[in-house]
């Protein structure tokens, strides 16, 4: 481990619920060992405050051969909670056909409109799932299961699950979620009861810690540049035309930088990360004004929690705890008005938002089998009894992530990095500079 790595080592150990001593039923089969590890190497801000390089061995995603739950006899659970995003009916149904197919439990309960769906009193009785039920739900997006924001109280989630005779618990959710299943898990083992809580990480913004790429992220900048297509060609359909196109993206950019990639045709891109200004010599409008003198069009791409630096704080928050940005677009389109206005100058904004429906399409083919890897090793870890976890995909490789690592923060665009540097010259937005705030 280098110098500049936290103090103490990274924690990479999986709980588990008991030793594994039941033969696997799965009939095929290369097996995983726990002792099989990948080493990567990370930036130490990944765990804390600091920089420089560090290591950390984390172990790998796969069948075990022997397992802990006897599969005749565990039933095992769903919930998927947060906003939508393209792939979760796929992993719903990856962790249904593992579970039936190949471990043979004695059922699968789906929990309905997210942790609400374990509280008797908001009335979500769950639903049974079994490999018909799900066989076509991947055709379609969002979750069939329903999904809600907020927690509820720890308490009352293992009690339902307890009641129900629960011993796999997949939880489906964001970096909000996979706090909540932390708390879970805490409760469970505080009861000393045999149930394993696994993540699923699930974020259209792409921001979970120790993910590299969240499963959706590929599906949604593929849906984001058809919108970014169509601005385009607005653009360049008037004199001085300006196409503004919305895409999610609350703390990070990662829809928006990856989409300017995937078409060169975005000449500004806004985020979060990249805090600018409008006017003065490296402002957003001056820059715009050259940019439509020379060319006639522009395409600006921004991600909602781009700008939030020029407008007031709403102090609000959401039912996740998210805060509720102020509106970027609304404000960009009203400066961008005023800017042109005021120097006689002829133009045409086209605004255009596809947030939801970006996020509300089916997986794509590479996020569908993406899903499916995570559904199955989602499985693979809950029936060799490993809890307080989730399943990953960092680096290339499937590994099983501690919960209290992916929750330590927010990933979020590197602004120092190549990408984003790439990300610049594909649009060429050299003019407009990160606005100092100190
Ligand atoms: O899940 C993340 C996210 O898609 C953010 O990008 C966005 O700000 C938020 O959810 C919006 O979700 P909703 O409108 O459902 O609360």
């Amino acid at each position: 481990m280098s110098e500049q790595c936290p103090k103490a080592p990274i924690n990479t150990d999986i709980p588990v619920l008991g030793p594994a001593k039941i033969p696997s039923p799965l009939p095929y089969c290369r097996f995983d060992t726990d002792a099989k590890r990948v080493r990567v190497e990370l930036d130490a801000s990944e765990f804390e405050s600091g920089t420089g390089a560090c290591f950390a061995d984390f172990e790998v995603a796969g069948p075990r051969e022997r397992i802990y739950f006897d599969s005749s006899k565990v039933k095992a659970a769903i919930v998927t909670c947060g906003g939508l995003c393209p792939g979760l009916n796929d992993v719903i149904r990856a962790i249904v056909m593992e579970a039936h197919h190949n471990y043979h439990v004695a059922g699968v309960l789906g929990i309905r409109f997210g942790l609400q769906g374990f509280v008797d009193s908001y009335g979500h009785p769950p639903v049974e799932l079994t490999p018909e039920s799900v066989a076509d739900i991947h055709q379609f997006g969002g979750t069939m299961l329903g999904s809600s924001r907020g927690p509820q109280r720890p308490e009352d989630i293992a009690d339902a699950l307890e009641r129900a005779n629960v011993g796999m618990l997949f939880v489906i959710g964001g970096d909000g979620t996979m706090k909540a299943a932390r708390r879970i898990q805490e409760e469970i083992s505080k009861r000393g009861a045999k149930i394993s809580i696994i993540g699923v990480p699930k974020t259209i913004d792409n921001d979970i810690n120790l993910v590299t790429q969240s499963f959706g992220f590929d599906t949604a900048v593929e849906k984001a540049t058809e919108a970014i297509r169509s601005a385009h060609t607005e653009a360049i359909g008037a004199l001085n035309g300006v196409g503004l196109v919305k895409v999610m993206g609350r703390e990070s950019g990662f829809i928006a930088a990856q989409a300017t990639l995937a078409l060169k045709e975005v000449n500004y891109v806004l985020v979060p990360e990249y805090p600018f200004a409008l006017t003065g010599e490296h402002g957003l409008l001056p820059s715009l004004e050259q940019r439509l003198r020379e060319r006639k069009h522009a395409v600006i791409v921004v991600a909602e929690g781009a700008g939030q630096n020029l407008l007031p704080d709403t102090g609000a928050r959401d039912a996740s705890g998210n805060p509720v940005l102020g509106d970027i677009c609304q404000f960009l389109s009203g400066e961008i008005e005023a800017y042109f206005k005021a120097r006689d100058m002829p133009h045409t904004l086209k605004f255009i938002d596809p947030s939801y429906i970006i996020r509300s399409v089916p997986a794509n083919a590479n996020d569908r089998v993406y899903c499916g890897f995570l559904g199955q090793h989602a499985v693979h870890a809950a029936m060799a009894g490993k809890t307080g976890m989730v399943v990953s995909k960092l680096y290339g490789r499937y590994v099983h992530l501690p919960l209290d690592l992916v929750t330590l923060r927010r990933k979020k665009l590197n602004i120092a990095s190549d990408y984003w540097r790439a990300v610049l010259e594909s649009t060429g937005q050299h003019a407009v500079t990160p606005f100092n705030e100190d």
